[in-house]
């Protein structure tokens, strides 16, 4: 298994493009089954979670033609096998996210369980709560979701919380249903709108997306399209962090300011300088040490879980104390005792952690737990003094391109081992 290796305490400084979104381009991929035509896919970022979505649609039987670098064809007329595999969900729970498009398209959907994971137990009750009140059918048993319906009928929907993938199977589903769909506490999170804009453009009816309420008006049937992903917000974040949590400076060009908002204002309170334009951030920190934040995560437009351990990160080595409350998932401190091991001063009170900025961590040999957590430790590890070594790193494969080009890119003393 890959590991990375990084020699800390260099400050970062540079320019790098941002990928197009891994959380918008797994539902975009998914709601290509919906249509009666081919599809094309702009700006797909290489990912493993994105290689499992083009396999997963490739055992469905539909057609997965690589068009460019960054360019992916789907001809979802080929579809024969309504099927997704625990093998196959396992890897990824966004898996489920061909539920709801399957069950629309062709009447049936046979989909795993995704299970526990890392970071909580992940339930998916409302995707299953809200197909049932579309009309479908269905079972779960032996693992497996098994969901039937010869044609959905449009219903009133209100999600008990709010979940992301749970709003977008059912906004795909309701895209061919019978009549008018109204989902109330909805996601507002920027992929549920790109996935909405891209069903739009293939000619379904939504309405109210980055809203907490959806209208979805079925049509018969969706056409093809060709679509550019939206910028990878997280992976934004990550690097303006880089550049904050070493003291330096970054350019982040083709991304979206307005897609992060609530982490921009921490940065701003964590002392970083930024010039914020329409396609670009700029980030300065000055050679200054970050001041610790409080914050608590929560649904868009609030503070993202998925930037949760890349600030966590930040406040080690800030000055002062902050506090980090997650209130999205359960179990999203695995990397406070990795943290710990570089010598952070941290202290876990429930679903709080007290960390106590320390001038500087010691490199370590830290095991990644999951996709963000690793991205925590590869910028504790930017900043740590002397090497850290981080294992299983084939977490921050699925969600960052190409991680150690770009921070090489920004001067970063890092190397992939195998
Ligand atoms: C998505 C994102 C993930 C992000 C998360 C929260 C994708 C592919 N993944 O995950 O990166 O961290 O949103 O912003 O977009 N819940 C239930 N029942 C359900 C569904 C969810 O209880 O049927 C709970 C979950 O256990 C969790 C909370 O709702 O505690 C939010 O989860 P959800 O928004 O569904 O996360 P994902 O869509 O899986």
């Amino acid at each position: 298994m890959d590991k990375l290796r990084i020699t800390g305490g260099r400050s970062l400084h540079g320019r790098i493009r941002i990928s197009g979104a891994k959380n918008a381009v797994l539902p975009i991929l998914a709601a290509s089954l919906l249509a009666n035509e081919s599809v094309s896919i702009r700006r797909v970022p290489q990912l493993q979670d994105v290689s499992t979505m083009m396999n997963l649609l490739s055992t469905m039987g539909v057609g997965v033609v690589v068009e460019s670098s960054d360019g992916v064809g789907i001809d979802p007329s080929t579809i024969s096998n309504p099927f997704a595999d625990y093998s196959l969900v396992k890897t990824m729970r966004a898996s489920i996210l061909v539920l709801g498009p399957l069950l629309a398209k062709v009447g049936e959907a046979i989909v795993s369980l995704p299970g526990g994971c890392a970071i909580g137990a992940r339930p998916v009750n409302l995707h299953v709560d809200g197909l049932r009140a579309l009309g479908a059918e269905v079972a779960v048993e032996n693992g497996y979701i098994h969901a039937k319906a010869s044609q959905l009928k449009g219903a009133h929907i209100l999600l008990d919380s709010v979940t992301v993938t749970g709003t977008q199977n059912l906004m795909m589903a309701a895209t061919l249903a019978d009549g008018k769909t109204v989902l109330e506490n909805a996601a507002r999170e920027p992929e549920v709108v790109d996935l909405a804009n891209f069903l739009n453009r293939m000619g379904a009816k939504i309405s109210g997306a980055g809203s907490a309420t959806i209208k979805i008006e079925g049509v018969e049937s969706l056409h093809g399209v060709e679509y550019n992903v939206i910028a990878d917000r997280i992976e934004t974040g990550t690097y303006l962090v880089a550049a904050a949590i070493t003291g330096g400076s970054v350019e982040l060009v083709d991304t979206n300011p307005v897609l992060l908002e609530s982490v921009l204002l921490k940065l701003e309170e964590a002392g970083a300088d930024l010039d914020i334009r329409e396609n670009s951030i700029a980030l300065d920190m000055g050679g200054r040490r970050a001041q610790a934040v409080t914050l608590t995560t929560s649904p868009h437009p609030a503070f993202p879980t998925d930037m949760q351990a890349q600030f966590m990160a930040l406040n080690t080595v800030a000055k002062g104390v902050g506090m980090v409350t997650e209130t999205i998932f359960e179990n999203r401190f695995m990397h406070v005792p990795e943290l710990q091991r570089m010598g952070a001063n941290i202290r876990m009170q429930g679903h709080t952690v007290v960390v106590d900025g320390v001038e500087s961590l010691t490199g370590a040999r830290v095991m990644a737990t999951d996709l963000r957590a690793s991205a925590g430790l590869v910028l504790a590890g930017l900043a740590a003094k002397g090497e850290t070594v981080i294992e299983r790193i084939y977490h921050i494969d699925r969600g960052y391109e190409t991680i150690e080009e770009k921070l090489m890119q920004l001067g970063a003393d890092i190397e992939r081992l195998p």
